[in-house]
């Protein structure tokens, strides 16, 4: 039959290694999907710039690209616009769409995910949270029978690294963050990492869905560590604990029984025999908690190339397999709607 036709729309850190590892695989990723995965086009900003790509499938028009025979649009451009008029053009056209853009998704993931039910198109983005930890997709559909009650955890890498320096090593905050700069997990601006509005946006992304709610990264108390100081550290380990940048969303319950959600981000001590506690480097550790499941722990790599290309290519092959069965992933629209505690409010 026919290939799955697919746009990558950025190559850098994540869409380098995703170029990598579909060429290197396309035998076995074709096999799994049911029909060949190939790569029709590329968009970057500067082709000039990537004398590592093939030359054939560089432009630097991503909307051209987009309108394009192609089935599939991944997208690791990041930021708003032009991003959103992009996926949601494709989406309204049938398109399936994979994205890691937790700053697009914290925000208009209402607007997408409708274009995508209209159309019988799908949205998947295992990337935009916690790396290649699969954790979306276990709260979409493996947990799709259970009612979740909280999801904690920590889901950036950057300040994760920082804070875990900063407590073995005594080393500074500054000297830290470059270091996590060049290791590829901060955001280019690094302070979507420090001041916490990365993880505020992955947690708007998974209160989302634990919590068939819509809640949007404004919804989240945020508190980053910039103001976390060496002597905070020293303090925090004279008494046993660490301190980590939790994302904490809650299903709260008023005394009169109403239901909403609560989402916050911010810096927490935690004892040192705590599981939390242990999560070292740019690792990501997200606990959630259901009330047939139980405790459920989720660990591993939140941030990077390889591993968060892992998670875009696992949906790629997830789409590309119900374009050629003719299935669809988990609609998020017909959502319950739980309302969404003011800020702050716990
Ligand atoms: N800057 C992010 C982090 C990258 O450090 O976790 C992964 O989303």
């Amino acid at each position: 039959g026919r290939s799955v036709r697919v746009a990558l729309l950025g190559c850098g850190t994540v869409g380098s290694e995703v170029v990598r590892l579909l060429t290197e695989q396309a035998d076995e990723l074709g096999a799994r999907a049911g029909a060949p995965v190939e790569l029709a086009g590329i968009a970057v900003r500067r082709p000039d710039k990537h004398p590592e790509l093939p030359q054939d499938l560089l432009t630097a028009d991503a909307a051209a690209l987009v309108e394009s025979d192609v089935d599939v649009v991944v997208e690791l451009v990041g930021g708003i616009e032009p991003v959103r008029s992009w996926l949601l053009t494709a989406l309204r056209k049938g398109k399936s769409v994979v994205t890691a853009n937790k700053a697009l998704l914290s925000e208009y993931s209402a607007e997408l995910s409708e274009a995508a039910d209209a159309a019988g198109a799908d949205l998947y983005f295992e990337a935009a949270v916690a790396g290649a930890i699969p954790l979306l997709r276990p709260l979409r559909e493996s947990l799709a029978g259970d009612r979740i009650t909280k999801v904690m955890g920590i889901v950036n890498g950057t300040t994760n690294f920082i804070l875990s320096a900063m407590d073995s090593t005594g080393a500074g905050y500054a000297e830290t963050l470059d270091e996590a700069s060049r290791l590829g997990y901060a955001e280019a601006d690094p302070t979507a990492d420090v001041d916490g509005y990365d993880a505020a946006s992955k947690a708007a992304i998974l209160a989302s869905l634990a919590f068939h709610s819509r809640v949007t990264a404004a919804d989240v108390h945020r508190e980053g560590i910039s103001s976390v100081t060496a002597s905070d550290i020293a303090a925090a380990k004279a008494l046993g604990r660490t301190v980590k940048l939790l994302a904490i969303c809650e299903r709260v319950t008023a005394d009169d029984g109403a239901e909403s959600v609560s989402a916050r981000v911010h810096p927490v001590m935690l004892e040192r025999s705590h599981p939390l506690a242990g999560v070292g480097g740019a690792f990501n550790a997200v606990f959630v908690e259901a009330d047939a499941a139980g405790e459920l722990m989720f660990y591993g790599q939140g941030a990077g190339g390889a591993p968060t290309a892992s998670a875009v290519l696992g949906d790629l092959v997830a789409v590309a397999r119900n374009r050629v069965l003719g299935g669809r992933g988990p609609r998020e629209s017909a959502h319950a709607n739980l309302p969404v505690r003011p800020m702050g409010q716990t």
